[in-house]
């Protein structure tokens, strides 16, 4: 039998083919409540458990780590090569959603809907308060242009916004052909009325908005971070957000899930979540499709559909 562990939760209805399997148990229960590890082939995970090289020893087994999402910045990628272990994820199923909720954090930080909201609900009728902006005829600057920056783009065009994008894979000519602009992260930077991340979280991109980078970006900028905590430092966002450089935040994703401390997200012209852009009940059902597919591909001798290290 091919013993597959799911530690955190994950659709139900996408691990039908594992649950119905006769080839296949599967345990659904965290890693650290799990006493015999060595008894498993497969582990499945989203973002809260972490597959480190200390787990991996104690799954001597294991031989496909599968991630429902896309980061796989919570899997210890090199020490999965170094065993063997196939890694997968799931780099499409939540597409759509982290788009969306990109576009929810937009709206929310552009008309101050949570202020607003809050304001509301204590029976206060503040029109003058909540003052917002328009998106049509602001700048957008999408940083990492993979699947989900191109759907904000999309979404952005149809608030009549004006598009600058980098990634390093970008062409004038992709830009041209989808109506935006293709431009340098120092000129995202300059030009931007509001900037959204949609990158992993690499040597590169962390820490890419900080105390000195800030300084590039327009007084009374908006900042949205719904790819990985770190790309923003934290305290540089706090400072520049103090003293009115930025005007707004919105953050789903912090360095630490739950954060160290509450400081930022408590600050008034901040919008957080709490790393929830990909969950929806569409982008869960995909991602669940989409790993346990890759894991009955092992299981059966077959090959994975979506490696991220084989
Ligand atoms: C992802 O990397 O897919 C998203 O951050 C969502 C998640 O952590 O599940």
């Amino acid at each position: 039998m091919f013993r597959v562990l799911v530690s955190d939760k994950i659709a139900q209805e996408g691990l039908a083919p594992l649950l119905e399997s006769d080839q296949i148990v599967c345990v659904q229960k965290n890693v650290n409540e799990v006493d015999d590890l060595d008894s498993y082939n497969a582990i499945l995970v989203r973002s809260a458990t972490k597959v480190t090289a200390e787990v991996m020893e104690k799954m001597p087994n294991l031989k496909i780590i599968a991630r429902a999402g896309v980061g796989v910045d919570n899997v210890d990628l090199v020490a999965a090569k170094e065993r063997g272990i196939v890694v997968v994820n799931a780099p499409t199923g939540n597409t759509i959603s982290t788009a969306e909720h990109t576009f929810a954090l937009m709206l929310a930080l552009a008309r101050k809907v949570c202020a607003a909201n809050a304001s509301i609900r204590k029976e206060e009728w503040n029109r003058a308060a909540f003052g917002g902006i328009e998106l049509a005829g602001k700048t957008l600057g999408i940083i990492g242009f993979g699947r989900i920056g191109s759907e904000v783009a999309k979404r952005a065009q149809a608030f009549d916004m004006n598009i600058i994008a980098y990634s390093p894979s970008m062409t004038k000519e992709r830009a041209d052909n989808l109506g935006i602009t293709a431009g340098t992260i120092n000129e995202i930077l300059a030009q931007s009325d509001i900037i959204t991340f949609h990158c992993a979280i690499t040597p590169e991109t962390k820490g890419l908005l900080n105390m000195d980078s800030f300084k590039k970006t327009k007084p009374g900028v908006m900042i949205i971070n719904a790819a990985r905590g770190g790309i923003v430092d934290e305290e540089a966002l706090k400072h520049y957000l103090a003293n009115g450089h930025v005007a707004g935040a919105a953050i789903d994703v912090y360095p630490q899930e739950p954060p160290a401390d509450y400081d930022l997200v408590k600050m008034d012209n901040v919008v957080a979540t709490p790393h929830i852009a990909a969950s929806t009940a569409e982008a869960q059902l995909k991602v669940a499709v989409i790993v346990a597919e890759d894991v009955l591909n092992v299981a059966t001798g077959k090959p994975v559909q979506n490696p991220v290290t084989v």
